[in-house]
């Protein structure tokens, strides 16, 4: 029996077992197949188990020769199936983007365009019609104090106000804006902070949020948009035609339009305003619907914000953007507005010039 050492004929054959693994290995281009070469190669039946089980029958001179050099074969083996892994997958992820590769710069196929979407065309639209009044477009933050939620527009704490409009608490006392009110509040104290001069003529479109259980009619979060006029001398007849002007240009003939009292700590004397869609005949037919709240600017507000109230008379009007939204585009769930529903941006409005 020849003797086991390194020039032995049984390591010559691990020898050329490895060199025939590194061929095969080269040539291996999927994963599955390198797993396969793995197992027959490193696993319990593997060859280079097999030349381990060698070592025991090398005398003992030689022994550590032959274990260092097994083991240095294994080590490289091991190093050439990582590699081999980390080709083969790099391959594949090319190969992948090659195949299904786009050019972004072609022309689309799609004919179809982005659109507004209607909360945003029908705000656009009361802006428009009182710009043309000479109203100022501002903004109010969406986190709030309850001065300016609640305090300076005469609803005191225990007031049932505060009930009527849920409130989503924040830290540190602050909160949600229930209300495009605050607006009101702000432009006020800006005005008299800066020494502008009457009138002031504002409207702010924007996001109000309420703690209310969702359904058709109710949201957590809408849109809303406050409209304010202060003067010395504004008078409640001025109040009527700025709206019944403002609402008629908004929605254009096709609605039936009534006044009604109602009750807002902020104004005094306070209104609704009701709309309902008229028939073929012109003749009011549905369901009324408030749109709008309004009246003459109550004489606290001015107080808490450092006007004299003898000198200075407003009116103000808070008008449910969602809600009219909804109605213009006949859908009845105002929830759909909020649902990214496509279908609610097809929908052909009603309203004329939206
Ligand atoms: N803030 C009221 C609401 O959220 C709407 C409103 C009513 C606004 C009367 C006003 C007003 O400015 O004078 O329902």
């Amino acid at each position: 029996m020849n003797e086991l050492d390194l020039n032995s004929d049984a390591m010559k054959e691990v020898a050329e077992q490895q060199s025939a693994f590194t061929q095969t290995l080269e040539q291996t281009e999927d994963l599955k197949a390198l797993e396969a070469l793995r197992v027959s190669t490193l696993g319990r039946k593997g060859w280079v188990k097999k030349a381990f089980d060698l070592v025991k029958k090398v005398p003992g001179e030689q022994r550590k020769a032959v274990a260092q050099h097994l083991n240095e074969m294994k080590s490289s083996v091991e190093a050439a199936l990582d590699q081999a892994e980390v080709r083969i997958a790099t391959q594949a992820i090319e190969k992948q983007v090659e195949s299904e590769w786009i050019d972004w710069t072609m022309p689309s196929t799609m004919d179809t365009q982005g659109a507004l979407h209607p909360l945003t065309i029908i705000e656009r639209n009361c802006i428009k019609v009182l710009q043309q009044l000479g109203f100022e477009v501002v903004e109010g933050p969406e986190v709030e104090t309850p001065f300016h939620n609640f305090d300076a527009l005469n609803i005191p704490e225990h007031h049932p106000a505060r009930d009527m409009q849920d409130t989503f608490w924040l830290q540190d006392n602050f909160l949600l804006r229930s209300h495009t009110s605050t607006v009101q509040i702000r432009a006020l104290e800006a005005a008299k902070a800066e020494g502008r001069d009457l009138p002031l003529k504002i409207v702010a479109p924007g996001r109000v949020y309420r703690n209310e259980t969702v359904d058709a009619t109710h949201l957590a979060c809408f849109h809303q948009f406050e409209g304010l006029w202060v003067d010395h001398d504004v008078t409640f007849s001025e109040l009527k035609a700025v709206l019944e002007f403002t609402v008629r240009e908004i929605f254009g003939d096709a609605w039936e339009l009534r006044f009604k009292p109602k009750f807002y700590p902020y104004t005094e004397p306070s209104i609704g305003i009701d709309i309902r869609l008229k028939d073929q005949d012109g003749q009011g037919a549905g369901k009324w619907l408030t749109i709008l709240g309004a009246g003459m600017v109550h004489e606290h507000v001015f107080e808490n914000t450092g006007f004299d109230p003898k000198t200075t008379k407003g009116f103000a009007f808070g008008l449910g953007v969602s809600r009219i939204v909804a109605m213009a585009y006949g859908v009845e769930s105002m929830r759909s507005l909020y649902e990214s529903d496509l279908r609610v941006h097809q929908r052909l409005s009603v309203l004329g010039n939206a």
